[in-house]
């Protein structure tokens, strides 16, 4: 019997199995234990030879499990060892690392240069009061100007702001002036009731600029945009402003630089002018200060509003706004900055 009971364990080739009927054969109900068991019905000379050697068959039985179980789990091993190797000299898979979004990197880079020159950076509510973009920027409920921006309104007086120019409001209201000049940039998303067309998006950024103080000039607007044009294209680009009109800058202008394509030479892209029309800006109108609790006697400056999306477009011969939405990693990751 022993010597048959080996071999079924020798034959055994998985380890539960092996477990199985090591408990079966050593187990409370195996023949080993129950023969011990029925020691007590033999005659007692013959108790001591019957025990040796019932003890005897468990004990061989046992290094038998302990032998097969080791072998199993070396064979285990093995299997293992052959199957999950890795084969070091293989090119490794190639990590992708994010970037930030190209319009994110014109932001960064403009927040680089004010804050360079001691601006505060200010983001402001993307759902914002009537009386904020509107009210305040000397646009009364009536004002027909108010049609130069197609608004998506939440109630009578909410409203998605349709400019970043709020911020200049916001932050006249709460500046205190003892303690130095109001000089700030807010950055962020703005939205307006415009069909998706290769120019035109619902929702866009514009970056809001306002510096106000007692003896602030034109002239130092005009070198702030030159700055500004010098940062993100290169020192070879000129600004010139044009009058224009906004409800919330008087004088008002539009500022153009020097366009890219034939460098100020004149092209279609220009419509050979040689200028590219960029942002709107202008001194801050009495009004608005007046409105913020402002003295406008004794204080005054300018405002600016550019568009990112604009810029990034020119920058980089961009020609639909809407690729900048549609979050196509292979359009994005052409932007990767290198270094
Ligand atoms: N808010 C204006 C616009 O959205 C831009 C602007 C800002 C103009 C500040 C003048 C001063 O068109």
């Amino acid at each position: 019997i022993r010597d048959e009971r080996k071999q079924s364990i020798l034959d055994v080739d998985d380890l539960k199995k092996l477990d199985e009927l090591r408990v079966q054969l050593l187990g409370k109900k195996g023949p080993v234990t129950q023969a011990l068991r029925s020691m007590k019905d033999l005659p007692a000379d013959e108790r001591p030879s019957f025990g040796q050697f019932a003890n005897k068959v468990r004990d061989d039985l046992k290094n038998a499990i302990d032998d097969r179980n080791s072998e199993l789990q070396q064979a285990a091993l093995n299997f293992k060892l052959q199957h999950e190797k890795i084969d070091v000299t293989l090119p490794g898979a190639a990590v992708t690392q994010g970037q930030p979004h190209v319009i994110q990197q014109i932001v960064d880079q403009l927040e680089d240069l004010f804050m360079g020159m001691g601006y505060q950076v200010l983001s402001g509510p993307e759902v914002e009061e009537d009386k904020y973009n509107f009210e305040m920027m000397n646009l009364p409920k009536d004002h027909p100007a108010r049609d130069m921006q197609d608004t998506f309104y939440i109630t009578k007086e909410i409203l998605m702001r349709t400019q970043t120019s709020p911020m200049q409001a916001r932050t006249l209201e709460t500046h205190d002036f003892s303690k130095g000049p109001l000089k700030m940039i807010s950055p962020g998303v703005v939205y307006r009731r415009d069909t998706d067309d290769p120019t035109h998006s619902h929702q866009f950024h514009q970056v809001e600029g306002l510096v106000i103080d007692k003896h602030v000039t034109m002239a130092d607007l005009k070198g702030t945009l030159e700055l500004v044009a010098h940062t993100l294209f290169g020192d070879r680009f000129d600004v010139r402003l044009r009058p224009s009109y906004f409800p919330f800058t008087e004088p008002s202008v539009e500022a153009d630089i020097t366009c890219f394509n034939c460098g100020g030479k004149g092209c279609n892209v220009c419509k050979y002018t040689g200028w590219i029309e960029v942002l709107g800006a202008g001194m801050v109108h009495p009004n608005v200060l007046k409105m913020a609790g402002v003295d406008p006697t004794v204080y005054g400056g300018f405002a600016f509003g550019l568009g990112p999306d604009r810029f990034a477009m020119l920058k980089y011969g961009v020609d639909d706004i809407r690729n900048f939405y549609l979050n196509d990693v292979r359009f994005l990751t052409q932007f990767a900055k290198k270094g």
